[in-house]
């Protein structure tokens, strides 16, 4: 796992858009697994500013999604797919068509998790997975307890990811019970992980993540311990509890 400073928030977003970039300037039909939350959005605005400065197309780059709310329509400001609309879609020369996130909104929301399994193989798997890490060590919606060998499923999500996120909503009660989240193990599968990571509010999970290095699914991102391609990206603030690094800029 390499480990990269960076100063502040900007800077989270400036380095994890120039690791995107250089990647789809070598693979410009490149699978790139896609996150949401307040942590990417530098990383989308970068990606937005390269694309209108330096032209970098995303015409032929094709993109899933790790996780959607269950019983939110898309339209709804609260959706990932509402997210990543304003957050980057919309800015970026990406055909519609080869955006993918799962719907929450499905009939049968455990066919659709299926389904969307089938459709990450159909695409060769995720070449760049973006990441972000819960406060409990959760990647994706895959809180703790977890097994490592879930592919796409529905989770319950625990009070404690429902108040972090009610800061979205009208109130806690608003905030969805359920998701459909990629597994642990889809993300073990993709080519490479970006794992991003902000703030004193993460401190402990980076230095769970970095300091203890035991893998154990009451912390789901010690999973990525088992990955042979992992970069961290973290601000001072995220890494202020870990005790050693190797920094790199
Ligand atoms: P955040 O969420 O980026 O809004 O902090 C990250 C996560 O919970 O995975």
């Amino acid at each position: 796992m390499k480990v990269i400073q960076v100063d502040d928030y900007n800077d989270l977003g400036k380095k994890a858009a120039e690791i995107i970039i250089q990647y789809i300037k070598g693979h410009a039909n490149a699978v790139l697994g896609l996150a949401t939350g307040s942590t990417p959005k530098t990383t989308y605005k970068e990606l937005i500013r390269d694309h209108n400065e330096n032209g970098t197309s995303y015409r032929h780059i094709r993109t899933v999604n790790l996780d959607e709310y269950v019983g939110l329509d898309q339209n709804d400001p609260n959706s990932y797919h509402y997210f990543m609309k304003k957050e980057f879609f919309d800015f970026v020369d990406i055909p519609e068509n080869n955006i993918h996130i799962p719907n929450g909104m499905a009939e049968n929301i455990y066919d659709e998790c299926k389904d969307y399994d089938r459709l990450i193989e159909g695409l060769g798997g995720v070449d760049l997975q973006l990441l972000g890490i819960g406060r409990n060590g959760h990647i994706g919606f895959n809180e703790p307890g977890t097994s490592f060998d879930t592919m796409t499923h529905i989770v319950d999500l625990t009070m404690d990811t429902r108040k972090a996120n009610a800061r979205f909503f009208n109130g806690l009660d608003e905030v969805p019970t359920q998701a459909i989240t990629m597994g642990i193990k889809n993300i073990l599968m993709s080519k490479s992980i970006l794992l991003l990571a902000s703030g004193r509010q993460k401190a402990e999970a980076m230095a769970h993540l970095l300091n203890e290095k035991e893998v154990t699914s009451a912390f789901p991102a010690s999973a990525l311990h088992h990955h042979q391609n992992v970069t961290v990206i973290a601000d001072k603030e995220a890494l202020s509890l870990v005790y050693s690094l190797e920094r790199r800029a």
